[in-house]
């Protein structure tokens, strides 16, 4: 399954670029919630990979949903997020990947992310490490929040929700080294997973952004909650991840921030 995720990474990573190179249709599928050409056709291409090499696994991907091919008796659910960073895509900014994870019974067993503008490949499989281009990575060992560099990013309904979402920028521009908005979650999680960011806080995303990258964080050493400390799962609308070592001084500042969980 691992090797699947990435061949099926890899190879919709080359479409992407293809239709970077050449242009592409864009439609929105909310106000600012975009859908290229590119999402699709990559999309479909992991589908159909996938299907052809495991054809009772059941696939959530983000432009089709939930389908449940075969009678799915063996429990797996390939997590697929064809081109997480559209909005970056669309505008030729390079920052933007494709998330593949494979869960059982609620568990991540593998993950696999690709960004296609640095040719970086993340992998990761439970209990084996997790790789950059095939060599180990691990995350940072930043043990302080003052010396950490954290990132976030807003979900599509920031307009509505602007003053729950914008407290905790100002708590984390106050209190961390540093933070940013790259615009793509997948790319926020591999950066804590390679020690290049410490902490990553994010509300209302869905688990194709973040199912591949949680095992990823984790089999780097990091560590991956929901905002208010107890256990993840990829349904859950509030995500923390950190390098373990500042998770708790993040905790503490979420904490103080009043946010409900955003409709799903
Ligand atoms: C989005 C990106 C973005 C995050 C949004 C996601 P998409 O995914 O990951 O960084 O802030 O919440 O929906 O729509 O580009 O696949
Ligand atoms: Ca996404
Ligand atoms: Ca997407």
């Amino acid at each position: 399954m691992l090797n699947l995720a990435i061949q099926a990474a890899y190879e919709a990573g080359a479409i992407l670029q293809e239709y970077a190179t050449r242009g592409f249709q864009i439609k929105n599928k909310g106000r600012i919630n975009l859908v290229t050409e590119a999402d699709l056709a990559s999309e479909r291409h992991i589908k159909e990979l996938i299907a052809s090499h495991y054809p009772t696994h059941r696939i959530l991907a983000e432009e089709s949903g939930i389908s449940s091919a075969g009678d799915s008796a063996d429990d797996y659910c390939w997590v697929i997020d064809p081109l997480d960073g559209t909005t970056n895509f669309s505008h030729g900014f390079p920052c933007y990947a494709v998330s593949i994870g494979v869960e059982r019974k609620g568990e991540m067993i593998v993950g696999v992310i690709y960004d296609p503008t640095r040719d970086e490949l993340f992998a990761a499989e439970r209990g084996a490490g997790a790789t950059l281009n095939g060599e180990k990575i691990q995350v940072s060992d930043v043990d302080h929040l003052e010396r950490a560099l954290v990132v976030s990013g807003f979900p599509y309904d920031i307009r509505e929700r602007m003053d729950e979402y914008l407290p905790a920028w100002r708590k984390f521009l106050e209190k961390s080294q540093g933070v940013r908005r790259l615009g793509a979650a997948a790319i926020d999680m591999c950066c804590v997973a390679t020690g290049r960011m410490d902490g990553f806080w994010e509300h209302g995303l869905n688990p194709w952004d973040t199912a591949a990258g949680w095992i990823i964080i984790e089999e780097a050493g990091g560590r991956v909650t929901k905002m208010d400390g107890s256990p993840y799962d990829n349904y859950s609308a509030s995500l923390l991840c950190t390098n373990g070592r500042v998770h708790e001084e993040m905790l503490a500042v979420l904490k103080e921030i009043r946010m409900t969980e955003p409709e799903r």
